[in-house]
């Protein structure tokens, strides 16, 4: 069987309807990973083949002002899985984040080039790849500008933004590949069909920035929304961002024959399964 942790989150409710076989799903009602007894409960008595955690604190900003969280939930959660994983002998799958790098390189970044973390998110998720290396028999998926159905996200902020205001200024200085979940869940389900180890990149093919992103979801959904650029620095956020974060997928395609496709097209394929439903 097959143990989506974090079933009720964007991605892992994609991954609920991607993923095939004996798929269970369970999420914070059920298990809480912050604590090993809770996890070892809920593990111990499903006896998962392969766990799948897209269970994390993804709130950026708010892991700045809550570290002990952060690292509660997207560090020590994943050792306790990893633990638990290894006594039950079985796979564990942990999904992260392009913000383990720097951002400072100026090609995609690939699987093992050396990470930085810039915020204590990003510390975090790379305190849960470091915890799910303990299981032999692991996958680290590293994804990245993700949206969905089913979650919160930048193409839902745009769309809503689009009903208020006629003009918007959207970052144009970070760059990187969004990612449709979907999209994200098939490349998940091909390194798995295909027993892959280690870590892997996956993301939409191509890149662009925020700004791009924004104008071309305003394109796709027909919105007369005028996008001015204005910088990361202007934005001031409390996170500090990785301004260059597209990730090489080279590695995925290799070893699944799974290429993911390009993000307009994705974005476009979003749009209409959200007017249709
Ligand atoms: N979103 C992105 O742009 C992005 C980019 C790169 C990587 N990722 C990674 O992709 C994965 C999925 O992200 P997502 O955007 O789908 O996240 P999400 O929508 O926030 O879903 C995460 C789920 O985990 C649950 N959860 C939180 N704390 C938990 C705990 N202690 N025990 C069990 N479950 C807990 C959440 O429940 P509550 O909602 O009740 O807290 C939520 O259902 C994460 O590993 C994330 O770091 C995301």
């Amino acid at each position: 069987m097959i143990l989506v942790v974090g079933a009720n989150g964007m991605l892992g409710q994609d991954l609920m309807q991607v993923l095939t076989g004996d798929v269970r799903g369970v999420d914070i009602e059920e298990i809480d990973i912050t604590s090993l007894e809770s996890t070892r409960r809920v593990l111990l008595t499903l006896k998962p083949a392969v766990v799948v955690n897209a269970a994390a604190y993804t709130d950026v900003d708010g892991c700045e002002t809550n570290r002990e969280l952060a690292m509660q939930v997207n560090g020590e959660g994943v050792a306790h899985l990893a633990l638990t994983a290894l006594e039950i002998g079985a796979r564990l799958v942990q999904v992260s984040t392009d913000y383990v790098f720097d951002g400072k390189k100026e090609s995609p970044w690939r699987e093992d080039d050396p990470t930085g973390p810039l915020s204590v998110y990003g510390e975090s998720k790379l305190a849960g790849e470091l915890n799910a290396r303990l299981v032999p028999d692991h996958l680290i998926v590293r994804t990245q500008w993700l949206y969905g159905l089913n979650g919160k996200n930048f193409v839902e902020t745009m769309l809503r933004l689009a009903g208020e205001k006629k003009e918007l200024s959207v970052v144009d200085d970070q760059i990187g590949s969004p990612t449709w979940t979907v999209d994200l869940s098939l490349a998940i389900k091909a390194l798995l069909d295909k027993g892959c180890r280690g870590t892997y990149h996956a993301a939409n093919a191509g890149y662009c920035s925020w700004n791009s992103f924004a104008r071309a979801i305003f394109e796709e959904a027909g919105l007369d929304v005028k996008v001015n650029p204005m910088s990361t620095k202007d934005l001031g956020r409390p996170a500090v961002r990785p301004l260059y974060s597209v990730l090489d997928c080279g590695k995925l395609a290799a070893d699944t024959g799974f290429a993911p496709e390009p993000w307009r097209q994705a974005l476009r394929k979003y749009l209409q399964l959200r007017k249709t439903g």
